[in-house]
């Protein structure tokens, strides 16, 4: 059987694992992202409930990766009770984390598929095995789109002198993903490859993903970069700091409308009115074929006290919580936006880069 943790190894270098299952195991351990970047802890996951609140209560977030460790949940599920009961109970439990990221349904369907038509008794190892494929596949799928992202750079014209300036938003890094990640993928082998680049890390309030996660992997793998608030992107790209916008993404429609973090939007309205290119990484079971268009996706609301409060660490070592408005504020919390098609330059996805829904669909052999 395929061991993950060795081709993970293998197919992304990285000193960090946002998941990984030992050889043979029935759990799987997890990076707990809440902890980062002032301390690295793994936790394990050995099962369904703990997968569910792990994905629920971000310990693990990100598209791709909430997918894999969904997977592995409902592997965990059919370890105990093998049953279409159980199976359905499970599917749906852990379907009901996070409402926006499609990789989470399509990974729970697709090892759901892979055992219903089993004998109970094959169930949870089958379930274990497309868990496994499904890691595997992401680091593959997050290496091509980094191929095809870094041909994109190789091409883009600089309006300075100097490193090529991506600006992104949110983390869509190999913590967010099995390995690689997909707006970083490209990043990371542009620097490996000596193509000089300089990544600007948007803060990405209210959880911080950004200042804290995509940091994190920036030093870790020694990309340059600068971390800058959330409302400078516009004065960034004005100025003639950046020369190209790469994003992830958490759910893809039909017509290339692109969900993601909170604040993409307003990104990519500063990247068109400033002739900025604006691209969007994607693996392709971020495509919700489903959905004509990004008015159907679900927008996950989050609590009012991410927007009330900051998380960090004070100078003596202590990490906690402080409000940083008045008691009783009344505060929304989109987690997501939606970017219209319109605004994207191109669709990077592991099978090349589609400049529009026609090119999407004929990418993945699909009638527009
Ligand atoms: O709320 P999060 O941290 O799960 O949001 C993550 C993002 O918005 C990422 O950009 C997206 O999931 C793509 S990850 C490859």
């Amino acid at each position: 059987m395929a061991d993950p943790l060795r081709l993970n190894l293998d197919l992304d270098p990285a000193p960090y694992r946002a998941l990984h299952r030992p050889t043979g195991a029935r759990f799987v351990e997890v990076l707990d992202q809440r902890a980062l970047p002032h301390a690295q802890i793994m936790v394990k996951l050995a099962d369904a409930d703990t997968a569910a609140l792990a994905i629920g209560s971000m310990w693990v977030r990100g598209a791709p990766l909430i997918g894999a460790v969904g997977a592995y949940g409902l592997a965990m599920a059919l370890d105990l009770d093998p049953s279409d009961a159980a199976l359905a109970s499970a599917h749906a439990a852990l379907d009901a984390t996070r409402p926006t990221a499609v990789n989470l349904r399509w990974a729970l369907d697709r090892v759901r598929r892979a055992v219903a038509s089993l004998p109970a008794s094959e169930r949870a190892d089958a379930a274990w095995r497309e868990a496994d494929a499904i890691v595997v596949e992401d680091i593959e799928i997050n290496h091509s789109i980094g191929q095809h992202g870094l041909q994109l750079l190789r091409e883009i014209p600089r309006r300075r002198s100097g490193p090529i300036n991506v600006m992104t938003h949110c983390n869509a890094g190999a913590l967010a993903t099995c390995g690689w990640g997909t707006a970083t993928a490209p990043l990371f082998l542009a620097h490996a490859d000596g193509l000089p680049i300089h990544v600007f890390v948007s803060e990405t309030r209210p959880r911080l993903q950004g200042a804290n996660l995509t940091v994190w992997e920036m030093n870790q793998r020694g990309v340059p970069h600068t971390l800058f608030v959330d409302s400078a992107s516009g004065l960034l790209m004005r100025r003639g700091d950046i020369d190209v916008v790469i994003v992830g993404t958490d759910r893809v429609a039909c017509n290339g409308d692109v969900c993601n973090k909170i604040g993409t939007y307003d990104k990519a309205l500063a990247a068109r009115d400033n002739d900025v290119p604006f691209y969007v990484a994607l693996p392709s079971p971020t495509i919700d074929w489903s959905l004509a268009s990004g008015d159907g996706i679900p927008i996950e609301s989050r609590s009012a006290d991410e927007v009330l409060t900051a998380v960090g660490r004070d100078e003596n070592g202590n990490t906690g919580k402080v409000a940083i408005a008045p008691a009783g504020t009344r505060a929304v919390n989109y987690a997501f936006d939606v970017t219209p098609a319109r605004l994207v330059s191109g669709l990077i996805t592991e099978r090349g880069v589609a400049r529009d829904a026609q090119s999407l669909s004929a990418l993945f052999a699909r009638a527009a």
